[in-house]
């Protein structure tokens, strides 16, 4: 299975080289993204490096909830510098809140091409997506580590809540499910990985072009790579808000608060297990 590939052009759009890329991504819920050239990526990795330094000052990171903040998670050996929007420019050094503004661009535009696929009137994307693709909505920029030294089994399989998340993963790990089979996302040199979530699921769920949201899992590592880094953000709806599902004449088809359908989701999962 061939993963598409997508850039961002000039005119901030999305672009495939086919229609028929573009058809695999939106069924899929995966693509690869190239690496925009204005993208602080190297400026992103280093930064996710040197947290690794037991003696960071990033450490030390107030943990705000179960979500955001310094987060040591000892059970599966995950370590993660994880933080909302609203508070990248206090913490993160000044390129690296820049490089998760730059990723809210990217996110924005891969959003806005979803919307145009989508066929649902543009006045009310703004609305459908709780505000995201107009630069509000919340965004999580974190910087996760994972110690393969002992086993583990990764992450199990699920889906995202949100609207999409971008991926740079350096290490292999990655699988998507097809057909009720695991197949490997591997490393593309260049690029990042983009996913679909629940959230755009729903709000595209009645319009001429639904996405999916990809089921995935993170294999375990084997211990000749000791430590897995990998930087993620995700670009979801805000919380306290609202997902409406619009039909191409601009018809309120449906609608949820987040809350409701993070709930139902996390119910899924635990079903699931
Ligand atoms: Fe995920």
């Amino acid at each position: 299975m061939i993963i598409p590939t997508a850039h961002i052009a000039d005119s901030q759009q999305l672009m495939f080289k086919t229609s028929k890329d573009q058809d695999l991504a939106w069924e899929l819920g995966v693509f690869y993204l190239k690496v925009p050239y204005w993208l602080d990526l190297e400026e992103a990795r280093r930064f996710g490096y040197e947290i690794l330094d037991s003696e960071s000052p990033y450490r030390d990171v107030y943990q705000y909830s179960e979500l955001e903040g310094y987060i040591s998670l000892e059970n599966n050996q995950q370590t993660k510098l994880a933080l909302r929007r609203h508070r990248w420019e206090e913490h993160y050094p000044l390129e690296v809140a820049r490089f998760g503004r730059q990723l809210d661009d990217i996110g924005r535009a891969v959003i806005r091409e979803v919307f145009r696929q989508s066929g649902i009137p543009e006045q009310l994307w703004t609305d459908a997506s709780g505000g995201y693709s107009s630069g509000h909505g919340t965004a999580f920029l974190n910087f996760v580590h994972y110690d393969t030294s002992q086993s583990d089994l990764g992450l199990r399989p699920h889906t995202d809540y949100g609207f999409l998340t971008i991926l740079d993963a350096t290490e292999p790990g990655l699988q998507i499910q097809l057909n009720g089979q695991f197949s490997d996302v591997p490393v593309l040199d260049g690029h990042l990985v983009i996913n679909f979530g629940e959230a755009l699921h729903f709000i595209t769920q009645h319009s001429n072009r639904p996405v999916a949201a990809i089921v995935h899992r993170v294999t375990s590592q084997a211990a000749d790579h000791p430590v897995r880094h990998g930087i993620v953000y995700f670009a979801n709806p805000e919380l306290e808000g609202m997902l409406k599902q619009f039909d191409v004449l601009g018809r309120e088809v449906g609608s949820s608060s987040v809350g409701a359908l993070f709930a139902f989701l996390e119910q899924k999962l635990t079903n699931y297990e």
